[in-house]
This record gives structure tokens, sequence and C-alpha cells, in this order.
């Protein structure tokens, strides 16, 4: 069960880009059915599409193993655009050529056009494009013409007009390239001859018809989590199926936020009372983390324990005898093996995998209602459902919850004082080169400003054994007098964290900052004087994908006012701000 037209329009062969998602959501957007496939797709299975996207991806067209397409693909005789590795991947299918370029080409340029060849119809002769590369096209295929150019890139968009085959070097799917949606449009309507076919809206009635045939007369379960997905996922079958034949699970692990259990079962009890049932599991979760600090350790023991609880309530209610089907949120960026962070992918496959929730897929007893829509195109079903903005507007919320956010200590030690700041000796994870870090933090006794961004990129680079740079917001005493301080995952600590955390979030929410940016950890972590044991970090970030990310300042007042309220919180000490972007950091801290 799908909801989608039967045949895309588009395909984007997927060669390993962050952004592959981003450009087939942008090509629905304009009102054309997408699909994302693996770029090895064989070209048979390709007949009858309008056009091919090649996407971008992390490796160079000569490493031995990098994505390919099937060369076939340029004998169907449907137009085909290559962007960033895409653009090279085809150059160098093609017969032309691409070398390390001496430099980098890494954010904005200025696109040159020297002939609009149909793709660049429209648009002014210079404008603002978005680039990462460092391999370059330098010699065109045969047959082909040279578009447009930036001052690093010489080659920087390219057309065969005869067969409609089309290159970019920049990414025309990201908003920072400013006249991306014309070019995508070009490429869609004049190029590729689209029709729109999809639209999200008035869709809700066609997914219930689909619920309905898909179910028969079986009954549905679900496991809710309180976030966007699952909850119009259940709604849906609600409303298709009928209260007395759906019922929902909440497994309340402890690590919500402050008033986030409530809200799931006001939220549902408001839809069919009775249907979702909270299973209060906290501290089951508590004493398996007893004592331990390794965040991957804790990250396992978390899943785990989410496995065996899904289990014994599979067995227990005897969803596995036939006569129930599994319902599950599970977008399409999930049912396609790129997307979402590492993390969150172990996390997923970890429930999806649960060896109840692996015989129910064999035997056809899953229901997936979503599984072709964008989170974007979910929140859009949601609103047609009427759920509340307040549900479908939150930024995202890792699995394991405040767990991951509450950074524990195996032992006291004091901070290291150094020329540009102090060392914390408190380590948390990050990501450098393409590996995971575990390392410590640099603490700035200045607070938080815009030079001190560019400072803190700087310093990351400089430092070995750091991976993050924090400002001083506030605190009750000076950088001197704090130590990190032993600390595990106690019932203390979270509720110390989920009382910081919903100070920040109602002060954000009043002031729509929360709008202002992707996601808001708030991080507690173990260093402090003897009374007050913690500190509070502030993580604001803006972001596309979660993949990469930048640290988002905010205004004086509005920090101020957080502050104050964070430092009136029990056992709190310091506030700080953390300037780091993903990489060299993460999103979160762990
Ligand atoms: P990082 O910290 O790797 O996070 O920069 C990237 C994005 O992924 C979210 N995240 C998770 N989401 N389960 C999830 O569903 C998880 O275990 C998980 N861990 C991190 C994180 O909040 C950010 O949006």
């Amino acid at each position: 069960m799908t909801g989608a037209p039967d045949r895309p329009q588009i395909t984007v062969l997927d060669a390993g880009g962050q952004y592959c998602h981003l450009i087939a959501r942008k090509v629905r957007e304009a009102g054309v059915y997408a699909e994302v496939r693996p770029s090895d797709t064989p070209a048979a299975a390709l007949a009858g599409r309008r056009g091919l996207i090649i996407s971008g991806g992390p490796s160079s067209v000569y490493e031995p193993g990098s994505p390919s397409v099937d060369p076939r693909i340029f004998e169907l005789g449907i137009p085909v655009l290559g962007i960033c590795y895409g653009h090279q991947l085809m150059a160098h299918l093609l017969g032309g050529v691409v070398q390390r370029g001496d430099k980098g080409e890494y954010g904005l340029a200025i696109l040159e056009q020297k002939d609009a060849g149909r793709l660049l119809d429209g648009l002014p002769e210079r404008h603002q494009v978005w680039m990462s590369h460092r391999d370059t096209v330098t010699a065109l295929p045969p047959g082909f013409r040279l578009l447009a150019a930036t001052s690093v890139c010489p080659i920087a968009a390219m057309g065969e007009l005869s067969r409609n085959f089309f290159g970019v070097q920049f990414h025309p799917e990201v908003v920072h390239t400013v006249h991306g949606r014309q070019i995508l449009d070009n490429f869609l309507f004049a190029i590729c001859g689209c029709r729109r076919d999809w639209d999200v809206r008035g869709r809700v009635p066609e997914l219930e018809a689909r619920i309905r045939t898909t179910a028969g007369d079986r009954k549905v379960f679900f496991f809710v989590s309180g976030g966007v997905d699952s909850a119009v996922a259940f709604t849906l079958c609600l409303r298709a199926l009928g209260a007395e034949r759906v019922t929902g699970f909440y497994v309340d692990t402890g690590f919500m936020r402050e008033g986030e259990t409530e809200f799931v079962r006001e939220l549902f009890e408001r839809l069919a009372p009775g249907a979702v049932r909270i299973v209060e599991a906290a501290p089951r979760f508590l004493s398996a983390l007893a004592g331990v600090c390794d965040p991957e350790r804790k990250r396992r023991i978390i899943g785990d324990e989410f496995i065996h609880i899904q289990q014994e309530i599979l067995e227990g209610g005897r969803f596995l005898e036939g006569r129930w089907m599994l319902g599950q949120g599970t977008i399409y960026p999930d049912t396609i093996e790129s997307g979402g962070s590492g993390q969150a992918a172990v996390i997923k496959t970890h429930h999806n995998r649960a060896p109840g929730v692996q015989r129910l897929l064999e035997a056809g007893l899953v229901i997936e209602p979503l599984s072709s829509f964008y989170k974007d195109e979910v929140r859009a079903i949601g609103r047609e459902l009427g759920l509340p903005e307040e549900l479908l507007e939150r930024h995202p919320f890792p699995g394991p919850g405040l767990a991951i956010r509450c950074l524990c200590a195996e032992a006291e030690s004091a901070m290291e004082r150094r020329p540009e700041g102090w060392l914390a000796p408190l380590r948390s994870v990050g990501v450098q080169g393409d590996a995971r870090s575990y390392r410590a933090v640099l603490v700035l006794a200045e607070r938080p400003a815009p030079e001190l961004e560019t400072r803190a990129a700087d310093l990351v680079n400089r430092i070995p054994g750091i991976n993050r740079v924090v400002a001083r917001v506030a605190g009750h005493a000076p950088l001197e007098r704090l130590r990190v301080r032993p600390a595990t995952l106690t019932e203390e600590r979270l509720a110390r964290l989920r009382r910081a955390d919903a100070e920040v979030r109602a002060i954000s929410h009043r002031s729509g900052f929360d709008r202002r940016v992707w996601q808001f950890p708030v991080v507690l972590i173990p260093l402090g004087e003897r009374e007050r044991p913690d500190s509070v970090v502030l993580r604001p970030v803006d972001s596309v994908d979660g993949m990469t990310a930048r640290a988002v300042l905010m205004d004086r007042p509005l920090l101020d006012e957080m502050a104050a309220a964070l430092l009136a919180v029990e056992g709190i000490s310091a506030v700080f701000y953390d300037l780091t972007h993903k990489p060299p950091a993460t999103i979160e801290w762990e």
C-alpha cells in the first residue's frame, strides 16, 4: 500500500548524496510525482519515466567502487539531469574529463551564464548558486556545450540539447541557489514535458480507502511515540477503520519531555477514548542503565529494552496470530537505505527488525499508510486530519530522548586553563573526517557572539583533542570553580534536565525563536559545584536534514531570559551555548 500514482514521472538515482531526498521533495513540490532509487537501478526498470535525475554523492568518479549508473539509461531516449556528482558521472561516462580540483568550492558562488540551453531559460546572466565539490569537470563530453561557469569551476553547467542530457555542478535543490526552483521547473516541464499529477492535499479519503482494502476485516495496532509520523498514521487508521478496530501503545521510557505523556494521552483521548494504552516502563529503563556512562552502551541498552517491551506486548496481546496487523508511521525516507543520521538508522532498524515485527512483515501483516510521503507531506495530511499544530510543527526528537542529552562522567576532574579558554575534561560525540569522535569541550569565558563563532571553528581545527567549543552565558560561580562531577543517569538528573528543557521550550515558543531553528536540544552536563553539580548547554541549530547543521545565535534579551530561568532550576550551576557546527560536532551531545 503506497498511496502514490502508479508510476513516477521522475526517478532520482541516489548516488549517496545527502540531498537526494531533497531533490525528490523539490520535484514533488512542483506537483510531479518522483521516487528515489539506488543509482545502479537497471535501465529496463526505468523505462516509461519522463526524466531521470542523478543525485550528488560523496565519492569521486575515479575511486574504485564509487556509485555508478547503468550506462543504458542514456539510450532510453529520456532526458537526464546530473547534479554535482551526477554531473561528474555523466561527464565521465559520456566521454568528458573529470579532475581533482586544486581546492574545493564549498558554499556560495556566482554562476555566469554562457548559453541558456533551455535548462537556464529565463534566468539572469549572473546569479548565486550553492556549491559543494572538489572534483571538477574539465572537458565536455562530445556533443555537449558549456552553459555556465563560476570563477573556480570552468564547467558548472553543461547540456547536450539533441538528447536532453544536462549536468550542473551546483545544487539547484537547496534554497541558497536562488533560481534553483526555476532550473528544476525548466527541466521538469520544458525539457521532460511532465504533467502535474501529485498533490498531497485532498488525499485523505483515498488513503482511508486504501487502509480499508489492505486491512480487510483485520484489526490494527500501533506503537505511537508522540511524534508526527506515528500520530498521523494512527489517526488515518482510526478514521478508516473506527476506534473498535484500532489500538495504540505508547511506551513511557521515562526519557520523555515534560508533559509529553499527558500530551499524547489527551491528544488520542480526544480522537478516540481508550484507543491508546500507556505502558509505564520508566523504572525498567532506568535500572537497565544504572551506572552506565558510555553513550553507545546507553543507546544499545535503550534499544534492546524497547525491543523486549515490544516483543512482550506482541506476544501478550496475541497480536501475532493473524487477526491483527501492525500499523507503522514509516515515511518515505525510512523505507530507503539512505537518509536519516547513522544513529537514527540504527535505532529505527532495531525497532523494525524486532523478531515479532519481522515475522509480521514476512506474513504481509504490516500496514504503513505514509510509506510514500515526505515529512512535510505528512504534516500537510495531519493538518487535513485536524491534528494540532503543536504536534505537526514539533522539532525532531531522538528516539532515546532525554537519555542521550543527559551526559554522564565516571570520575571527578578539574578544568584545565589554556590560553584560549578552559578545557573541560568531559567528552561528547562529534563527527570529524567521516568518523565519529568522542572528545573534550573547550569553554570560552566570553558570552556568545558572532565573532566567537568564527573563532570556535578555528579553535576546533587547531586544538587537538576537542570537537566542540561553548561560550559561557551565565552562572552562579566563575568558571575556575567548576569541576566535572561523577554522574550517571538518575531520576533526579533526568528531572533536572526535563525542567530545564521545559523552561527553554516555553521561552523559545513564546518568543517565536523555535520557528527560526530546526531543532533546539537542551543538554545537561555534569559540570558544576558541590550543591549545584550540573550545567546546561543550549544547542539551537539550523539544518536541512540533520546531516549537517549550523549553530544559531539568539538575541541577547532572549538569551538573558533563558539563562535566568535556567539558573533558578535546582542543581544548575551555569549555562553554556554551543558554537560548533556539524561537522565537526554533532547536533546531539551524548
Ligand atoms: P546528530 O546528533 O547525529 O543527530 O547530529 C542528527 C539528527 O538525528 C536525530 N537523532 C535521532 N533520531 N533516533 C532518532 O529518531 C535516534 O536515535 C537519534 N539520534 C539522533 C537528532 O536529534 C538530529 O535531529
